[in-house]
């Protein structure tokens, strides 16, 4: 299988939404995950959905990138009405997510996991090896992270390096968007900043990027806008500009209610 000619997004920016969700509700039995929810992505930008622990920000990217069906509610992809009821529809349309988990599988090299389930057969069954490494190193080449043992099982690779090539593969791809669940959580620093770096290199190219996080100086480091759930509402959309750690802890823990409904997608 080729690889997508420039490997990261072509999306034009018009000045709309890549991505609008419209009034999503989620329940779990009688937990109401998430309320009417709306939230707008666009073109270029990174944006940060912050809240404290089961505020719904797992809950609501899952619903982006197909792991779950939403109770009610609508997405537009470009505009257009879509039904993302699993995560291969999600892909198609060039949605790619990274879990805390990574799901890469430890035992396999970078080009194996690169070409997870799209691996390139010559003559029919022989997995072409040399394309795979050649095409593999393209993309880590590309996006500038570096790997330097692809051959190696990727479980002897750092935390960053794996959160690297977990966001290569996700863009190698071709993908528009690309969400990130806490994806410094568990990172040392100059290997956080690596990633940070990388997602705003990802920006560069042209795709969206929604990152949850707890790190308050992550979140003003990369985003350009700050979305807070609480109790599964959006609470609150703010420009980076326009607001201030301060204001945003105390959006998260509702000691401050968010009046100025402007700010609102
Ligand atoms: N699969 C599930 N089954 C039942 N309840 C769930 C499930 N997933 C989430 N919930 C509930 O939905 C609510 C939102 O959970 P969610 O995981 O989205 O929170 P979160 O904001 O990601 O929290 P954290 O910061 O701790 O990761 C919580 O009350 C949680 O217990
Ligand atoms: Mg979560």
């Amino acid at each position: 299988m080729e690889l997508p000619a420039s490997g990261t997004a072509q999306t034009i920016d018009d000045g709309k939404p890549i991505l609008e969700l419209h009034k999503i509700c989620k329940y779990f039995g009688g937990v109401h995950a998430l309320e009417d929810v709306d939230l707008a992505l666009y073109p270029n930008e990174v944006l940060a959905i912050v809240g404290d622990n089961g505020a719904g920000k797992s809950t609501l990217i899952k619903t982006i990138s197909g792991a779950h069906r939403p109770d009610s509610g609508e997405i537009y992809f470009q505009g257009r009405k879509v039904e993302i009821s699993n995560p291969r529809v999600a892909r198609q349309l060039g949605i790619e997510t990274v879990y805390q988990d990574l799901a890469l599988v430890n035992t396999l090299d970078v080009p194996e996991n690169i070409f997870l389930g799209r691996t390139p057969t010559r003559l029919r069954w022989f997995v072409d090896k040399k394309k795979m490494f050649a095409q593999t190193r393209e993309i880590l080449e590309r996006l500038n992270i570096k790997i330097p043992f692809l051959r190696d099982p990727v479980q002897n690779m750092s935390g960053g390096q794996r959160q690297a090539l977990a966001l290569g593969r996700a863009v190698a791809w071709g993908g528009r968007i690309v969400i990130l669940d806490e994806p410094t959580a568990a990172l040392g620093v100059r290997e956080k900043s690596n990633v940070l770096t990388l997602i705003k290199q990802l920006k560069a190219h042209g795709v969206a990027i929604v990152v949850i996080s707890h790190n308050m100086r992550d979140v003003f480091d990369v985003s350009d806008r700050i979305v807070v759930l609480r109790g599964g509402k959006n609470v609150a959309s703010r420009p980076k500009e326009e607001t201030s750690m301060d204001e945003i802890v105390k959006l998260i823990t509702g000691a401050l209610e968010s009046v100025d409904i402007a700010h609102q997608d």
